[in-house]
């Protein structure tokens, strides 16, 4: 087992096929890109096999063209015992010209797994520079609101049930 790589960057063509009915980039096709990108970071950082737990906060901030060139940016910015939160941005250009622009933003929880598919300890991830501790602070404040969307998240399932099943 290897591991211990923080980042990890995708890079490639967005084509015809990713194309929804208005032309651009279909989300779907943004959110598998962004779940390979963060399997790669989880991958590289815990050295194991990961599975997806989370992913959430996604913001569509600007459309992918097709004919762009798309970059997917993975980051550790905050491990638990077994669990790595990766930060995720989307940038994209014309591959003519060197400027990219934010399209997307996200985090993905992955989690490490053992031969039998039960989680798995990962390596500790420390921040370092003031941006690190900065995103290192904000993955925690995110992981506390979790908590409280989760009860939330909760109550309205329950909208889908019988009266009596309530
Ligand atoms: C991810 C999974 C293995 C977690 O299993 P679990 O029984 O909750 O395991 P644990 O309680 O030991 O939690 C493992 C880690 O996952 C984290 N986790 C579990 N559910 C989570 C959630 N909803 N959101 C964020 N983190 C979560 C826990 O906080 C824990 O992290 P830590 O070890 O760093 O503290 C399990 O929920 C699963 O298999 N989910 C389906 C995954 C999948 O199919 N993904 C593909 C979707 S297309």
């Amino acid at each position: 087992m290897s591991g211990h790589l923080r980042s990890t960057t995708l890079r490639f063509m967005a084509e015809p096929a990713d194309q929804n009915f208005g032309g651009k980039v279909h989300g779907g096709a943004v959110m598998k890109w962004i779940d390979l990108a963060a399997y790669a970071c989880g991958a590289g950082w815990s050295g194991k096999y990961c599975i997806t737990a989370y992913a959430g906060g996604i913001r569509f901030v600007q459309p992918i063209h097709v004919g762009s060139i798309v970059e997917i940016n993975a980051k550790v910015i905050y491990t638990g015992r077994t669990s790595m939160h990766i930060g995720i941005s989307v940038l994209a250009g014309d591959p003519k010209n060197p400027e990219r622009h934010l399209t997307t933003h996200c985090i993905v929880i992955m989690v490490a797994v053992d031969d039998s598919g039960r989680p798995s300890p990962v390596p500790e991830w420390v921040p370092e520079t003031e941006e690190d501790i900065y995103l290192r602070d904000s993955a925690m404040r995110l992981m506390d609101m979790r908590k409280q969307i989760g009860e939330e998240m909760q109550a309205h399932v329950r909208g889908y049930l019988p009266k009596d099943k309530r």
